[in-house]
């Protein structure tokens, strides 16, 4: 059977390379994977690690791209990719725009889908935006769908879609197995010129489209005001490369000594320092649930999450987008150790690092279903 992977942002590449390279493993499987290049540097960083191929890229990435210009060159690039190809299944992630493009191009090919990451929810249709909307329309196109956790197959369930949904954990687990090493050394040169002695770290990232002018502007005025008043603790923030992201974090946050703006690390460099991070604070999906997995306190700069399983656990907390509440928040854990210490526990909802393995076990299992 051909199976067609297809993804084209940095998360997307790092929940999908595992599972390539599973797929890779069965000679009855034809494993062919489609960049849509929506992210570039970011994507390929990402591909180097993992040492993966890909055999197409509609490379459609654009400065400062509008969510309608990513869907008009994906939709038309990606048919003529499946015109030739004609794979069994095409197999997306999550909730980007790449993902429901993809999804939908291979709709109108009336060729199956295959859902990774299948059933986050916030049930808010513009949070996030444009997520909650791409991933609930790729539910209602996909045929099959690999739900993380029991709580994202009820939700599926809640939608009324029961066929195929397979609890299979999270591949971002069997990625973060093998990234974070005893011992590791950082290949950043800029991460390796912080001086982390006797000073506690903390790693941010920022980069979510509702994010976007005032409440990332009331993040980073809360974090200025942490370094201002803390002589012990390092930010590290690497920067999103999306133009919007890098002028407000360098406007608030380029002057000051304890704040290092850096690039983009690639998933290595960033799954080591989270390890060994004081406390995480983030917009994004993929951190809410890595660092619980070490133990790392998460503040969450949003108002919602549709991860609630760490929430609940007690080791992620939605603090909002508002400066003095993030300040408030970020506070606690710096002053008060119970309350770090009731948070700094490891926790992981998503699996045992073998999501890959399932997932391509139903794979194969339906394709023998629908050869009959
Ligand atoms: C996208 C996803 C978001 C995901 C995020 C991960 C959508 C609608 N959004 O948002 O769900 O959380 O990726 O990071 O699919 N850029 C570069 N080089 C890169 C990547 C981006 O220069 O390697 C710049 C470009 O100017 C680009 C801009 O960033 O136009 C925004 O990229 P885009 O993919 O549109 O949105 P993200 O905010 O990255
Ligand atoms: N990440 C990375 N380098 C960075 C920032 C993030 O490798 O400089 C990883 C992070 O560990 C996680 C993923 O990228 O695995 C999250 O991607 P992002 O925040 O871009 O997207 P989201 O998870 O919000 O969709």
């Amino acid at each position: 059977m051909k199976v067609m992977s297809v993804f084209g942002t940095r998360p997307e590449a790092i929940k999908m390379c595992p599972l390539i390279l599973e797929l890779q493993k069965h000679s009855e499987i034809e494993s062919v994977v489609c960049l849509t290049g929506q992210h570039r540097e970011m994507l390929h960083q990402v591909m180097k690690i993992f040492k993966i191929e890909a055999q197409y890229d509609l490379n459609i990435m654009q400065p400062k791209q509008t969510l309608t210009t990513i869907a008009v060159r994906i939709l038309e690039k990606f048919e003529e990719v499946l015109k030739m190809e004609k794979p069994d299944i095409v197999l997306v992630h999550g909730d980007t725009s790449t993902s429901f493009l993809a999804a939908l191009a291979a709709f109108y090919q009336q060729i199956s889908v295959g859902h990774v990451e299948a059933g986050l929810r916030t049930y808010d249709k513009y949070s996030p935006f444009p997520e909650e909307m791409n991933r609930s329309l790729i539910g209602k196109i996909a045929d099959l769908h690999f739900a993380p956790t029991q709580n994202n197959k009820n939700n599926l369930e809640k939608e009324n879609i029961i066929n195929n949904v397979y609890v299979t954990g999270n591949t971002v687990i069997d990625t973060f197995q093998t990234t974070v090493k005893e011992g590791y050394q950082y290949k950043d040169s800029d991460l390796q010129k912080i001086d982390f002695s006797d000073k506690r770290c903390i790693l941010m990232t920022a980069h979510r489209r509702e994010n976007l002018g005032q409440p990332l502007v009331n993040i980073c005025r809360a974090v200025k005001r942490m370094v201002e008043e803390y002589s012990d603790i390092e930010v590290v923030y690497p920067v999103h490369m999306n133009p919007a992201v890098r002028d407000t974090a360098a406007e608030i946050l380029g002057n000051m000594d304890r704040v290092h703006l850096i690039h983009p690390l690639d998933v290595e460099d960033m799954h080591n320092l989270m390890s060994k991070s004081y406390f995480v604070m983030t917009d994004s999906g993929g951190l809410q649930e890595e660092a619980p997995a070490c133990g790392v306190p998460v503040l969450v700069l949003r108002t919602e999450t549709e991860r609630p399983e760490a929430v609940e656990a007690g080791t992620v907390k939605v603090v909002g987008v508002e400066e003095e509440n993030i300040y408030k928040e970020a506070k606690v854990l710096l002053t008060e150790k119970d309350s770090y210490h009731q948070m700094a526990h490891a926790v992981n909802p998503y699996g045992d690092g073998h999501s890959s393995g399932r997932i391509v076990k139903h794979i194969l299992e339906w394709h023998k279903e629908i050869s009959r």
